[in-house]
């Protein structure tokens, strides 16, 4: 009896279900990727990147974290970023964050949450950068304007990795957009916070 035998029963049904769709589905994955996206996105099991999209696998290449953070020294993040630009030639690289999210919430309370306190310390930050907007606003107004504000910074940090950078200045074309979703219906907002060129990243930052 093997464990997650609930987990096993499910993949032999979904597995059966695209073969019986598409009789070379698993063969034409196996030959390989060309995913036109990379996705960043937060964590959270509500916000899952392939079925907020309704893209198959194989079209999205996707890194998750808690609050969908950027962070300039984050080996993993970065690995994403130069393998999805490098070697996938994605076209567009999403940032999607998601109103209500913990991690954004968490940020704004001062109570001892442990070590993701100091992932959370970047969110912080943009907060503390950002004070005056919050005034008069309820806590749940906050956290969903922090949302905002966050994913347009990592907007920003994505853009100013190298990678990204040395892409545009070798004449690559790429766009960082920076997206919403909310779990209250299922839609996804452009924040209109998308960066295309090196003189675009210069003009907003
Ligand atoms: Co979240």
């Amino acid at each position: 009896m093997p464990d997650l035998p609930e987990l096993f029963k499910r993949n032999q049904e979904w597995a059966a279900e695209m073969t019986a769709e598409n009789a070379s589905f698993f063969d034409d994955l196996a030959k390989g990727q060309t995913p036109e996206y990379l996705w960043i996105g937060c964590a959270d099991s509500r916000v899952p990147a392939n079925q907020i999209i309704n893209l198959a696998p194989g079209e999205v290449f996707v890194h998750r974290n808690i609050a969908n953070v950027v962070v300039h020294s984050d080996l993993n993040c970065l690995s994403v970023i130069q393998y999805a630009v490098e070697h996938l030639k994605v076209k567009s690289i999403i940032v999607c964050g998601h109103y209500g999210c913990g991690g954004v919430a968490a940020s704004l309370d001062d109570s001892d949450h442990g070590l993701i306190d100091n992932w959370l310390r970047h969110i912080k930050d943009i907060n503390r950068h950002n004070k005056d907007l919050f005034e008069g606003m309820t806590e749940a107004e906050k956290v969903d304007l922090l949302c905002e504000l966050n994913v347009k910074e990592q907007v920003l940090n994505v853009a100013n990795t190298t990678v990204v950078k040395n892409h545009w200045s070798n004449g690559g074309s790429l766009t960082v957009h920076g997206l919403i979703y909310d779990i209250k219906d299922g839609i996804l907002k452009n924040l209109e916070t998308s960066i295309c060129s090196l003189e675009d990243l210069d003009a907003r930052y």
